[in-house]
């Protein structure tokens, strides 16, 4: 999801496929479930159970279900011409519908109160980038803007799932650069914030 991603690529017009940090991986963060201390501060108020950090959520449901929005779509160059890529039958479209609707709810899971970044501490994976402790933090002391960010994802999903109810490849095309913003908009600001790029 950095900056760097623009310049990556053979194909024309595809929205990048891989999100993932550069120098981290999942299983870094897997073990420590649930996470005690957030899920009794729950139980209290409501009846969720938090099980899953922010990190995971985003390997799990929002990475994958953007990538899927992303490659939905495309002109692709290859050495036999320029392939068009697009759902054609209901069930195409059904499937990218789901996709649209992992991402919105996704959303909402990120912004629920108590959600950690991660499960055991994360190191910054590189220059500019913050560690899993600080990102928190930040996330902590800012975190309607949080939760303000999650929203702005959460409305370009909202918008790709009507595009995919109009059937509009277009439009469902355009969103993905919406989408892709959405996303880097929350990891400059909670993520990244020192690497001197700036997103609207
Ligand atoms: C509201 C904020 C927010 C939005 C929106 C957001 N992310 Fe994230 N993302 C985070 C945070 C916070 C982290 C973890 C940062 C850290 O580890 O310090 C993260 C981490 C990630 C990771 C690394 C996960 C891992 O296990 O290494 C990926 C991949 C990722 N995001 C993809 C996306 C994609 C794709 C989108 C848009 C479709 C997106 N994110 C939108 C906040 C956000």
């Amino acid at each position: 999801m950095k900056p760097v991603r623009w310049a990556l690529g053979f194909a024309i017009g595809v929205w990048p496929a891989a999100c993932a940090a550069p120098n981290r991986s999942a299983s870094e963060d897997a073990g420590a479930h649930p996470q005690p201390s957030a899920t009794a501060a729950a139980a209290k108020d409501a009846p969720f159970r938090l099980t899953a950090s922010i990190r995971e959520l985003m390997d799990s449901e929002v990475d994958p279900a953007a990538d899927y929005l992303w490659g939905s779509v495309a002109s692709i160059s290859t050495r036999a011409g320029l392939e068009e890529r697009q759902p054609h039958t209901d069930e195409e479209w059904l499937e990218v519908r789901r996709h649209a609707i992992t991402l919105i709810e996704a959303s909402n899971l990120l912004v629920m109160k108590g959600r950690r970044v991660s499960a055991t501490f994360v190191p910054a994976g590189g220059a500019g980038e913050l560690d899993s402790n600080q990102a928190q933090q930040k996330i902590d002391a800012n975190h309607d803007v949080f939760v303000l960010l999650a929203q702005r994802l959460q409305e370009t999903g909202i918008d790709t799932l009507s595009a995919i109810d109009g059937k509009d490849p277009a439009k469902l095309f355009e969103l993905g650069g919406a989408i892709d913003e959405a996303c880097e908009s929350c990891h400059v600001t909670f993520w990244y914030p020192n690497l001197g790029t700036t997103y609207r």
